[in-house]
């Protein structure tokens, strides 16, 4: 290729990246389409005839190149974390009520307010300027690498845009939302009727929808648009809060929400929310609340996550879309523990851009409180992901045909008993073995909460327990491409497809696994917990109540059910089978955990800090902290006034820190 190609081509380039920037991201197009696309198909042929010359960042390279088999792995250097709900102001003065709490004063803390997008989040991580990988949200840790779906995006750039005033560093991780716009939805549904296709129930499921298409090709025919919000780390960057950031972002090319607000004071953000309501239903794409984030990066680093969520955010949510319509019947469901919960088939009704036909009526006594009848005339709900609810009957559109709602007296699956334990509204089939129980945590196993097993759906479960060909999970690891093949439905091609999904999660991480057993209050957070202390299963089931209980955030109740469960006979059993079946459960991922492995005491008083925000500290960077001294303390940190505890730390020999050493331990691992 001689040198006067290999410029053009990259002056080419150049210019499409630039066109591109100003077209998608600035909405403001300097050339016609028709310039672009000569501009395209010359860079097109030029690389058809040098193909040596593409590159990964070529912006011919957004419609990807060959259908991939299956998703691979990508693992989140940081967690993805969620945020927590409030739904009212009082919700938002508490909020900051905690904070300020937390500081231990009162200061006026500013705000940045943000639309709550409702799409997707994904992760995009560029290095040396390129986008290298782009993975979806999973299960905050690990989620599905779909690069090539992502470059398909518009409005990601393939390559930052360098400028001489900011720095890039040499890895930058940017966070955001992949989501369909109203109209683009519309029209794609609209395509998809007329091909007779299945329609997509709103536009977050097309979003998904689409970048979950194997052929990136199908993903680059949809509408698909993203915003930046966050970066997975602020240290890389020289921003000093969440404002400056977004118009960082903005900088490098990425398109950044235009109704983000700086609020000097909570009295703004409230006022923003007002203004976001009215303005909602004019965008034109789905929002369903307003993230609040304190605008301080510092403030981040003090106020902290906790397992599921950062404090120094929420998402207040929209207050949620009603309709109306009726209860057909009532049909009573038996869930994985053995909960008994009616669920209301409805007319079916639209409520907020979906149609909704069943709603849960959660349990007896709510069915009694709300005085629930057969045929009633009902106000349904529908908040954003959350399953539709029944908020209250109409009573006036009465017509005396309404009947009572009658609570089985027995399993309506296996007639074993039913017993309503004291103190909880729920009502459980007290039968182990009841069918319907062992299908729903096949299920659960299977299903996105648990191991997320590709192409073996609800469906296709209870089919294989129906023939007898899974009872219980280390089942599905037995399967054979053959005995599938001749279900019902089945072909050689899905048989080898669900094979082969099985075979890829058959070395789940621990947390993973734990949370797809569906142990009774053991689900995510719980499970996420439980890794950050114990490295393997085997570990955990020799733990005693009492050593759980020392995990802040895990009580009792869930001690005492993962102890029975860890320790019962059909466990033993059933970990003897998955080993047999091949099933090796690895320990987790540890990623930015300096103080992994060291257990910490704290005594006496701190000056500087809370106990609380001194724990926390510790906790986020993978520490534990206990209260009683033992042999498994690493760390004793003494503050004014320590007394009995550092006597006994003395003469166990343990590591002891004033708390100007503690500071100064932790400042060197936070690398400040
Ligand atoms: S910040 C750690 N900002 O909401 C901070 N999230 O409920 C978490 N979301 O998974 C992300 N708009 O998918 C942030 N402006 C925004 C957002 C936003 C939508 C989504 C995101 C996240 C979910 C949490």
């Amino acid at each position: 290729m001689d040198g006067d190609v290999k410029k053009r081509i990259e002056e080419l380039r150049q210019q499409l990246h630039a066109h591109g920037h100003c077209y998608y991201v600035l909405d403001t197009p300097v050339i016609s389409d028709g310039e672009y696309d000569s501009l395209f198909q010359e860079l097109l042929h030029l690389e058809e005839d040098y193909p040596e010359s593409v590159t990964v960042d070529s912006p011919t390279q957004r419609v990807g190149g060959k259908p991939l088999k299956g998703f691979k792995v990508a693992e989140h250097l940081y967690p993805m974390l969620s945020l927590d709900n409030i739904f009212s102001k009082q919700g938002l003065l508490d909020f900051e009520g905690k904070l300020q709490r937390y500081l231990k004063r009162d200061t006026v803390l500013e705000y940045i307010t943000e639309p709550k997008l409702d799409g997707l989040a994904v992760e995009l991580v560029y290095e040396n300027d390129r986008l290298v990988t782009g993975s979806t949200r999973g299960d905050g840790l690990i989620g599905e690498d779909i690069t090539a779906q992502l470059k398909t995006v518009p409005t990601i750039p393939l390559r930052l845009l360098a400028t001489e005033e900011v720095a890039i560093p040499q890895q930058l991780i940017v966070r955001g939302e992949v989501f369909i716009p109203k109209k683009g939805f519309k029209l794609l549904n609209q395509q998809r009727k007329e091909e007779g296709g299945a329609l997509f129930a709103n536009a977050r499921n097309a979003a998904a929808g689409s970048l979950r298409q194997l052929d990136p090709r199908v993903t680059a025919q949809r509408p698909l648009h993203f915003f930046a919000y966050s970066v997975a780390t602020t240290e890389e960057v020289q921003c000093s809060g969440q404002f400056e950031l977004l118009a960082y972002l903005r900088s490098l090319g990425f398109a950044v929400s235009p109704l983000v607000h700086h609020c000097p004071s909570i009295g703004d953000v409230g006022r923003q929310y007002d203004l976001l309501v009215q303005k909602r239903h004019e965008l034109d794409y789905e929002i369903d609340g307003m993230v609040v984030k304190v605008n301080r990066f510092s403030l981040h680093q003090r106020f902290g996550n906790t397992a599921r969520a950062p404090r120094w955010a929420v998402a207040w949510k929209f207050p949620a879309i009603q309709a109306s319509t009726i209860i057909e019947r009532v049909e009573f469901q038996v869930g994985r523990t053995g909960v008994v919960t009616p669920v209301a088939h409805l007319r079916p009704v639209e409520v907020d851009g979906a149609v909704v036909q069943r709603a849960t009526l959660h349990n007896r006594d709510e069915i009694n409180k709300k005085d629930l009848r057969l045929h009633d005339t009902v106000l349904v709900q529908r908040a954003g992901d959350v399953i539709p609810e029944v908020i209250k009957a109409v009573v006036e559109k009465r017509t005396g045909q309404e009947a009572a709602i009658v609570f089985p007296e027995r399993c309506p699956d296996c007639d074993g008993q039913l017993e309503q334990a004291e103190g909880e509204v729920a009502i459980r089939c007290t039968n182990l073995l009841c069918p319907a129980q062992k299908i729903q945590r096949l299920i659960y196993f299977a299903g996105k909460s648990g191991l997320d097993i590709e192409g073996l759906g609800k469906k296709y479960v209870e089919q294989l327990y129906s023939a007898g060909l899974v009872e219980d999970i280390a089942d599905f690891f037995l399967l054979e491409e053959k005995q599938l093949a001749l279900l019902e439905g089945w072909g050689a091609k899905s048989a080898h497809g669900v094979i082969a999904s099985i075979g890829k999660v058959k070395a789940p991480y621990l947390n993973t696994f734990l949370r797809a057993l569906g142990i009774r209050y053991v689900g995510e957070v719980t499970a996420e917990l439980l890794t950050g202390h114990y490295e393997s299963l085997g570990e955990l089931a020799l733990s005693k109540e009492k050593d759980l209980m020392e995990i802040e955030g895990i009580g009792p109740q869930v001690a005492e059910s993962l102890v029975t469960f860890l320790r019962s006979e059909p466990f033993a059993n059933l970990l003897v089978k998955l080993g047999q079946a091949g099933v090796t459960i690895q320990s987790p991922i540890k990623s930015q955990q300096p103080l992994g492995g060291r257990t910490f005491v704290f005594t006496g008083s701190l000056e500087n800090m809370s106990r609380s925000e001194a724990k926390q500290l510790v906790k986020t960077l993978g520490g534990k902290v206990v209260s009683a001294i033992s042999g498994k303390v690493t760390d004793v940190v003494a503050g004014e006034k320590a007394g009995g505890k550092l006597e006994k730390a003395r003469t166990l020999g343990l590591g002891l820190l004033t708390e100007e050493a503690f500071v100064g331990l932790i400042k060197d691992l936070q690398g400040r």
